[in-house]
C-alpha cells in the first residue's frame, strides 16, 4: 500500500515536471504572484488607448523641455572622428540662443583663458611666464597651418573645436570632466567670435 502511493506520488511529480515543460513558449506557464511584476499602471513601451498617437511614453510638449538628443555628440577621441564631428557640426546649435555667448564668455575665463588668453591670442598667464611647452595658437589666425586639418584655425567648425575641448589636443588636457555638453558648445561659441577678431 505504501509502495503503490510513493509511486503515484512520484507518477505526479513527473507529470507536473513534464507539464512544466510545456513546448509553448510564449505561455510562461504558473506565475507566482504576478502582479508583482505586472504593474496596473502602464509601462512607458506599452501602447496606450488614452494617446491620440496610441503610446504610453509621450514626448515633453513643444519648447518645454530640450530633448536630449539636442546635444549627442557620438564621437570619440581619434582624429578621424575630430574630422567627422568638424563636418557633422558646421553650425553651433546653440547660435543664436539668448545669452548663450555671454555664458560661453565667461566660462572661457574660467576655463580657457590662463592658457589662451583673454581674447584667444595665446598669450594666457600659464604661458607667457616662459615655462609652457607650447604655447597654443592664436583662434585668429588665418594664415598658419594646422596640423590636424591642413588649414587655418580661422577655418575650424563648432564641431573641431567643440571635440577639442571635449578630449584635449596634444599638450591641452580633455575637459569633458570639467565642463558639460551644454557649456561646452557656450564656449565653442565664444571661442568662434575670438576666430573672427
Ligand atoms: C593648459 C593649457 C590649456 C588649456 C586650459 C586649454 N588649452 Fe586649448 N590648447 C592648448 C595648447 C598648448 C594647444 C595647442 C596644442 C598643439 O597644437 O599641439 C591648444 C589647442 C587648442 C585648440 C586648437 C586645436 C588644434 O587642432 O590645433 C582649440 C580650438 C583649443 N585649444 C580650445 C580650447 C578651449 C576652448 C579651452 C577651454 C575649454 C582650452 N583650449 C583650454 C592649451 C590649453
Amino acid at each position: 500500500m505504501r509502495r503503490a502511493g510513493i509511486l503515484f506520488i512520484s507518477a505526479f511529480v513527473a507529470a507536473l515536471i513534464l507539464v512544466s515543460c510545456s513546448k509553448v513558449k510564449r505561455k510562461p506557464g504558473w506565475e507566482f504572484a504576478p502582479q508583482m511584476y505586472e504593474p496596473i499602471a502602464y509601462n512607458p513601451d506599452q501602447p496606450n488607448p488614452v494617446f491620440a498617437d496610441g503610446r504610453t511614453a509621450q514626448l515633453p510638449p513643444e519648447g518645454t523641455v530640450r530633448a536630449k538628443d539636442q546635444f549627442y555628440f557620438p564621437f570619440n577621441a581619434h582624429d578621424s572622428s575630430f574630422t567627422a564631428a568638424g563636418q557633422a557640426f558646421t553650425t553651433n546649435p546653440l547660435a543664436g540662443e539668448k545669452g548663450a555667448l555671454a555664458e560661453g564668455r565667461a566660462l572661457y575665463l574660467a576655463y580657457c583663458s590662463h592658457c589662451h588668453g583673454e581674447t584667444g591670442q595665446g598669450d594666457g598667464g600659464v604661458v607667457v611666464n616662459g615655462n609652457y611647452p607650447a604655447p597654443p595658437p592664436k583662434f585668429n589666425d588665418a594664415t598658419g597651418l594646422r596640423a590636424r586639418t591642413g588649414g587655418p584655425i580661422t577655418e575650424y567648425t563648432p564641431g573641431m573645436i567643440y571635440h577639442t575641448i571635449t578630449y584635449g589636443y596634444n599638450v591641452m588636457g580633455p575637459h569633458a570632466s570639467l565642463v558639460t555638453p551644454e557649456e561646452r558648445w557656450k564656449i565653442t561659441l565664444y571661442v568662434q567670435e575670438l576666430q573672427k577678431l
